[in-house]
């Protein structure tokens, strides 16, 4: 194991450095770069679809979240995005038209299993978006969906979560053509973001050092809120999960609108608040977002976008800029900030990065 970490001291680290190439590789799956135009498996047809169902658990379950706000905006095919521990014990009500879609890294999760067998036994269509090419997932499903994040060694995951992102958003942008709800023009701009992908992730892991000192001011809190709208709530909900995983610090994510509601009474000296901003039509809500919570006391991290960082600089404690603009491409660059926050937290904390307590890479028993 020493010798495939290369130089890395653990392979989370490698793996989340590994992400300009491997989101290159899948994209090669799923655009075909020379027209500019995502190319969908054979079989894989959105037009006939009258409703998505997504299942998944842990991290693959909120790249499905991430994926129904894609969906919904670009190819306005209704979602529904379940963790598959309740979907397959709940009395789901399936109508005609309802296809499934199963994410899973190591294609053997007990529970997402279970559930597209379900789907398979009540008529549905299942496609499987899985890393694991020979997984059981991979062989029973109608249609395999692959990602090329290679083999994913530490538990938390990283590059397989950013490769689901980039299959889903070129999915989404195929299933926007299908069903004539992207016009070219849209289309080839959400194509071109996914294209440039590799190289704002690139840019993104330049920001080590600025986040291995922001890490420093989070690991002596008492916990971590992350915030988002959009595509941005789920997002938060993996940044938590992630800092939760490997460094053991109390985290949770709220979709923005959602801190009156309870959370922030949490507030005070103590808590640290990362909320992820980019320059978008949800922007001045975030704003207000953020008041609400620097007026409590607590310590807030912006993570921006080259749009939204200048209108926010008055706003934040830290800001963090992830240097890529574009409703896809933010969300990605987006998606490296809060790994190595992650991560760099778990360093200071001293846990075991690769294999944290109670975890498995894969949760093949109920
Ligand atoms: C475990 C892993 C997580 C992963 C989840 C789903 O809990 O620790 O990192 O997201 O299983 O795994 P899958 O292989 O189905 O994506």
């Amino acid at each position: 194991q020493q010798a495939d970490r290369g130089h890395y001291r653990h392979f989370m680290q490698k793996e989340i450095h590994e992400q300009p190439e491997v989101i290159g590789r899948t994209l090669s799956r799923y655009v075909d770069v020379p027209n500019g135009q995502p190319v969908l498996p054979v079989g894989c047809n959105f037009a006939d679809m009258d409703r998505l169902i997504i299942v998944a658990c842990g991290t693959a379950a909120f790249a499905g979240r991430v994926a129904e706000y894609w969906f919904e905006r670009y190819a306005g095919l209704p979602v529904k995005v379940d963790v598959a521990s309740e979907f397959r014990y709940r009395k789901n009500a399936f109508m005609k038209g309802d296809a499934a879609l199963f994410i899973s890294q190591s294609g053997e999760t007990a529970d997402t299993l279970e559930a597209m067998r379900l789907c398979k036994a009540a008529g549905l269509k299942t496609l499987a978006l899985v890393n694991v090419e020979h997984s059981t997932i991979a062989r029973e499903a109608d249609i395999v969906l692959p990602t090329l994040a290679g083999p994913e060694i530490g538990v938390a995951s990283t590059k397989a979560f950013i490769c689901q992102l980039v299959a889903l958003a070129a999915m989404s942008v195929g299933a926007g053509i299908d069903r004539g709800k992207l016009d070219e023009a849209n289309a080839a701009q959400l194509i071109s973001e996914l294209n440039a992908a590799p190289r704002h992730v690139a840019d993104t892991l330049a920001l080590q050092a600025e986040i291995e000192d922001i890490a420093h001011n989070i690991s002596r809190g008492s916990m971590v809120i992350y915030i988002g709208r959009n595509a941005y709530f789920p997002l938060a909900l993996e940044g938590a999960l992630k800092l939760k995983e490997i460094s053991y610090m109390f985290a949770e994510g709220y979709a923005g609108g959602e801190l009156k509601h309870g959370p922030i009474a949490l507030i005070d000296e103590d808590v640290s608040v990362i909320a992820l901003v980019p320059d978008d039509e949800m922007l001045e809500k975030n704003r207000s977002s953020i008041r609400q919570v620097a007026s409590r006391g607590a310590h807030v991290i912006v993570v921006a976008d080259p749009g939204s960082a200048p209108k926010l600089s008055n706003e934040a404690e830290v800001l963090i800029t992830a240097p890529a603009t574009g409703t896809i491409l933010t969300l990605l660059a987006q998606t490296v900030v809060v790994q190595l926050i992650a991560y760099h937290v778990a360093l200071i904390k001293g846990t075991d990065v690769d294999q944290p307590r109670n975890l498995a890479k894969s949760v093949t028993v109920e």
